[in-house]
């Protein structure tokens, strides 16, 4: 097990904010120097329209171009061509909503969670009511938060168009079982769309074994900026039809790309793609040193998740939600979400915050599975992990957990 803790140098926000907690990484994590250079360097030197037969213009090309390699390389896609970005992963979802709607006819239906963030929920609920078709929802075991999979195949049919499922919540932690609900929605007549989001700090991403259809995910909960990125299956790609401007490009990427992008973040998604791809021996080429980091970082957050959950038993006043049992931490993202009777979740955050530990309360958009658990309107407090937290960090946070009553 690697821990991380030389590379926490690496982020300049771990050192401005000395003494610091950083348990947001949920909700956007801290960049490395690198992506903050990428950027500033693109703009000093390279900022530039696309297309053009210019020196600046021809450079900014080529650093638009390696941000489809880097992701391609980040998330095992065929090719750069299909991966696209966007403003965010839930403008991508909408703009591809559009789409959707088109295709989908009365009598179709539509599967989406009660686990999931609202951005893999509500695009495709409206798409559906646009084109007249019914929603199905997979529910949600309440006591560990896994997604029933048996409501999904009880309702999983020939009729079943597009289901939405996300490799990990960013309410609870639960990693789903995306590649067996993948393969049976397939074999259904299904296209299979995944949200990445949560997940992608925390492991390796494959869209060839999953066998999905569209994955979505956002630089900035990967040490990223704030980017969002779709990969999408050529073939479907090419035959949706897309809302876009005349006369930009029919071509992938370009088709689904209308409008001018955040080039100086595309060079900062290729600085963090770079660093977690670093963060491995070298002498492999990208994907497998991703691979190699990505696994690595897996196994050292495992071990967060451990300590946390220990932590948390010893101390009968915190109902953990989802996954406690420690065998079971591959089950989970290290994203550990609490509620307690005597103290609202709110109350926790602004007594974490006056210690320096930067923690969220409330439903952070997973609105279906706070609802299903009884939580709403406070939600939870979500204690969340990434690679660049240590043990003694956790230390401290459950030291100043207990001071409140
Ligand atoms: C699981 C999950 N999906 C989707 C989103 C939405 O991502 P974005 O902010 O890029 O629109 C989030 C953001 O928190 C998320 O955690």
């Amino acid at each position: 097990m690697t821990a991380f803790n030389q590379t926490r140098s690496q982020f300049p926000a771990l050192t401005n904010h000395a003494g610091a907690i950083f348990f947001d990484g949920p909700a956007g994590t801290q960049v490395p120097q690198r992506v903050i250079d990428a950027i500033v360097h693109y703009l000093a030197h390279t900022n530039a329209n696309h297309g053009g037969v210019f020196a600046t213009s021809v450079e900014s090309d080529r650093v638009t171009d390696a941000a489809h390699q880097a992701m391609a390389d980040f998330l095992n896609a065929p090719s750069p061509g299909e991966i696209l970005f966007g403003n965010n992963m839930t403008s991508l979802a909408f703009h591809l909503s559009r789409s959707v709607a088109k295709v989908l006819k009365p009598g179709d239906e539509v599967m989406v969670t009660r686990l999931d963030h609202d951005a893999n929920v509500s695009p495709w609920v409206l798409a559906a009511r646009d084109a007249g078709a019914t929603v199905r929802w997979i529910s949600v075991n309440k006591d560990d938060c896994t997604l029933d999979l048996a409501s999904f195949r009880r309702q999983i049919s020939d009729k079943t168009k597009w289901v939405a499922v996300g490799l990990a919540s960013n309410g609870v932690g639960t990693i789903n079982d995306v590649a067996t609900i993948t393969r049976e929605a397939k074999q259904a007549g299904a296209t299979v769309f995944l949200d990445a989001v949560h997940y992608a700090p925390h492991g390796p991403i494959d869209v060839q074994s999953l066998g999905c259809d569209f994955l979505a995910c956002s630089a900035y909960k990967f040490f990223g900026p704030h980017v969002g990125i779709l990969w999408g299956r050529r073939e479907l790609l090419e035959t949706l039809p897309c809302y876009k401007v005349r006369p930009s490009s029919m071509e992938l990427p370009g088709k689904w790309m209308t409008g001018t992008q955040n080039h100086e973040c595309l060079a900062g998604v290729v600085a963090a793609v770079d660093y977690l791809a670093d963060l491995a021996p070298p002498n492999a080429n990208r994907r497998a040193r991703i691979v190699h980091a990505m696994s690595a970082i897996r196994d050292y957050e495992k071990t967060l998740s451990e300590r946390l959950l220990n932590g948390l038993a010893a101390r009968p006043r915190f109902r953990v939600l989802g996954i406690r049992d420690v065998k079971r931490v591959a089950e989970r993202a290290p994203t550990i979400s609490i509620t307690a009777k005597d103290v609202t979740p709110q109350k926790f955050a602004e007594h974490l915050a006056s210690r320096q530990i930067f923690a969220w309360a409330g439903n952070s958009y997973a609105l279906e599975v706070s609802e299903q658990l009884g939580l709403e309107p406070n939600g939870f407090l979500r204690l969340g992990m990434v690679h660049y937290n240590t043990p003694a960090e956790i230390d401290r946070v459950l030291a100043a957990l207990d001071e409140v009553r």
